[in-house]
């Protein structure tokens, strides 16, 4: 008989999302742990409790899930969570990461462009791209070959991200621009195909009159779900509407396929013990839906 699907659900925000936990319902986990303000030492006693309480064949109905608001503390749990696994012994379990949804935000935002451009065509610009789910998007659009221009309100900042991806893709086509303001729009914006709005929510990066001063522009996602949005002209719901001769996306058209890709991780854990989902992997899977 097949053991019941548990997910043990890392949190390092101190109450594990909730969101988090009924996306892991829906998706067919039949139990799941949640843990809150889960520091980096606290991991492998967690780890030894998910990889040795079950036989090996048994392992795979055992998975972990890393969640929280802080990307970066995520990555850490992730890092700690693969150092205590015991791979040689068989004793392991998958692993999905996907603090603040940021993976499969990313995935769904790449995936929306790629209904319209072969993205080894994209010249995209990526505003706010410093944050876990710009930086995301940024490191899809350079591994599937794109041309990727990452904005900050600090050059430093910009910078920083691309040298950050470009360890992870070699030769990935980047660079960084400050935006302090709309007289920074235009020549960000030169000769760009595409457009991601990934800054803060409740924040306007792109205006109507710089985005219809673009003419290269063809496809424009919107991340941000809280008014006023990210791009004027794309509405929330916008899932491929053409406004202006620019296909648009809206946080909640995108939304859509973030949650089925959400989903299709969590049961994609279940199917072997040894998978660990990060943004790439994500990706892939997201093309497969
Ligand atoms: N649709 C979905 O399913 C979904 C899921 C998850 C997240 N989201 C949304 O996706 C967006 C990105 O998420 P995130 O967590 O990556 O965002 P974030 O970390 O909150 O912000 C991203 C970047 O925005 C810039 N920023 C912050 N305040 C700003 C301001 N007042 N003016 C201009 N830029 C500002 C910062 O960059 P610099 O300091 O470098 O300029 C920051 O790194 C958010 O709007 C979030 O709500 C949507």
């Amino acid at each position: 008989m097949s053991k019941r699907k548990i997910l043990i659900q890392l949190d390092s925000d101190a109450h594990p999302s909730v969101f988090d936990r009924v996306v892991a319902i829906d998706a067919g986990a039949d139990e799941v742990f949640s843990y809150g303000g889960v520091k980096p030492e606290a991991v492998p006693a967690l780890v030894d409790g998910a990889i040795f309480t079950r036989g090996i064949k048994d392992l795979k109905s055992t998975a972990l899930f890393i969640g929280g608001s802080d990307v970066t503390a995520g990555e850490r749990l992730l890092q700690v969570v693969l150092a205590s696994m015991q791979p040689q012994s068989g004793h392991r379990v998958s692993v999905l990461l996907d603090s603040n949804g940021a993976n499969t935000t990313a995935a769904a935002a790449v995936r929306a462009v790629a209904n319209h451009l072969p993205l080894n065509t994209v010249r995209a610009l990526v505003l706010g791209g410093t944050g876990p789910v710009g930086q995301r998007v940024a490191l899809l659009l350079a591994r599937q070959g794109a041309e990727v221009r990452v904005s900050s309100r600090q050059q430093s900042r910009a910078e920083a991200v691309c040298e950050a991806i470009r360890k992870k893709v070699p030769g990935a086509r980047l660079d960084g621009v400050a935006m302090t303001g709309p007289p920074d729009l235009p020549g960000a914006l030169d000769g760009r195909n595409v457009v991601f709005a990934a800054g803060a929510r409740a924040v306007t990066l792109l205006p109507r009159d710089a985005r219809l001063a673009c003419p290269t522009l063809r496809v424009a996602v919107d991340l941000n779900a809280v008014e006023p949005l990210g791009i004027e002209g794309v509405e929330m719901f916008d899932r491929g509407v053409e406004r202006e001769g620019v296909f648009g996306y809206g946080a909640l058209g995108v939304g859509g396929t973030k949650m089925k890709i959400h989903r299709a991780a969590i049961a994609r854990l279940f199917e072997s013990n040894d998978q660990v989902l990060d943004a790439e992997e994500v990706y892939a899977l997201a093309q497969t839906l």
